[in-house]
C-alpha cells in the first residue's frame, strides 16, 4: 500500500512537473511541436559539421538540393499539371520545401475558380494549417468583411461576385516567420500556373511576399493602390489585413484600394 501511494503521489508530481514545463514552453513562445522525440541540442555536433546532418529531421542526410535544383524541379512539376487539381497533386507531392515538412496541412486554395478576382495571400498561419484553407484566421475574416463591403464573396457561385483566394506559400512557416527567398523561389512555379489556371481578370497581392514573388520587388506601403501588370494581366497591391489589425489607421487607404477595384471591375 505504502508503495503504491507513493507511486501515485509520483504519478502526480511527474504530472504536475510536465504540466509546468509545457506551460513554460507556452508562456515561451512554443506553440508548435516539429517531431515526436526531444532532440538535445547541446549533444549535436559543432554547426560547421552538422549542416548535413542537421536536416535529417525534414530530409534524408545527404538530399540537400542545390537551389537550381529544386526550382528547376519546381518548374517541371507545375507546368505540367493541366488542371487544378493536378496542380494540387503536384504541390502534395513536391519534397523540396522544407515548410511542408513542419506543417499539417498544404494549404492549396478556397473560393470559386471561376472569379475575376484572384487574391493572392502570403502564407497559411496557425488556423489556416488547421483548417487547410487560406485566410480563415482573424485576417481571413477581416478579408471576407472587406471584400464583401464592395460585394465580393469567397462563397458566390456568380462568378461576377465571387472570390478566388490562395498563398505564395502552401505550407506554414514554423512561427508564421516571413518565407524566406528561396522558399519563394521554389514557389513561384506553382503560383504562375495557379493564376494561368484560373485566369481572373486582376491579381490582388496582399502583403510584401506576394509583391515579391510576382514583381521581384518589397515595399508594399509603398506600392499599395498603384495598378500594374505581373503575368500579363492587371494587378492591385493591397496591405494585409493582419497589417490592418495592426494599424486600423491603414483601413481608410484599404478601403481607397478596394473602391478603385470595383470601379475597374465595372
Ligand atoms: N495570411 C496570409 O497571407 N494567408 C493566409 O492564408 C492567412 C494569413
Amino acid at each position: 500500500m505504502g508503495i503504491a501511494a507513493e507511486s501515485a503521489g509520483d504519478i502526480a508530481a511527474d504530472w504536475e512537473a510536465a504540466l509546468a514545463a509545457l506551460s513554460w514552453q507556452l508562456d515561451a513562445g512554443v506553440d508548435e511541436v516539429l517531431g515526436d522525440a526531444p532532440v538535445d541540442r547541446y549533444a549535436l555536433a559543432p554547426a560547421s559539421t552538422r549542416a548535413a546532418a542537421a536536416p535529417a529531421l525534414v530530409r534524408p542526410a545527404g538530399a540537400e538540393v542545390p537551389e537550381g535544383d529544386a526550382v528547376a524541379a519546381a518548374r517541371a512539376a507545375a507546368s505540367s499539371a493541366r488542371t487544378l487539381d493536378e496542380l494540387r497533386e503536384a504541390l502534395a507531392a513536391f519534397r523540396h520545401c522544407e515548410l511542408k515538412q513542419g506543417a499539417r496541412t498544404t494549404v492549396f486554395a478556397d473560393g470559386n475558380p471561376k472569379a475575376r478576382v484572384l487574391i493572392l495571400g502570403e502564407a497559411p498561419g496557425r488556423e489556416e494549417d488547421l483548417e487547410g484553407l487560406p485566410f480563415v484566421g482573424r485576417a481571413g475574416q477581416l478579408l471576407d468583411r472587406m471584400f464583401a463591403a464592395i460585394g465580393l464573396s469567397r462563397r458566390s457561385p456568380d462568378a461576377e461576385a465571387a472570390l478566388y483566394i490562395t498563398n505564395v506559400m502552401p505550407w506554414r512557416p514554423p512561427g508564421n516567420r516571413d518565407p524566406e527567398p528561396l522558399e519563394i523561389n521554389m514557389m513561384r512555379p506553382f503560383v504562375e500556373r495557379h493564376i494561368a489556371l484560373i485566369d481572373p481578370q486582376v491579381v490582388v497581392v496582399m502583403g510584401n511576399t506576394p509583391l515579391l514573388a510576382l514583381t521581384g520587388n518589397r515595399g508594399i506601403l509603398k506600392a499599395r493602390g498603384t495598378w500594374t501588370q505581373a503575368l500579363g494581366r492587371p494587378m492591385l497591391p493591397m496591405t494585409h489585413p493582419a497589417y490592418l489589425l495592426r494599424n486600423p489607421a491603414a483601413k481608410r487607404e484599404a478601403w481607397a484600394d478596394l473602391l478603385a477595384l470595383k470601379a475597374h471591375l465595372a
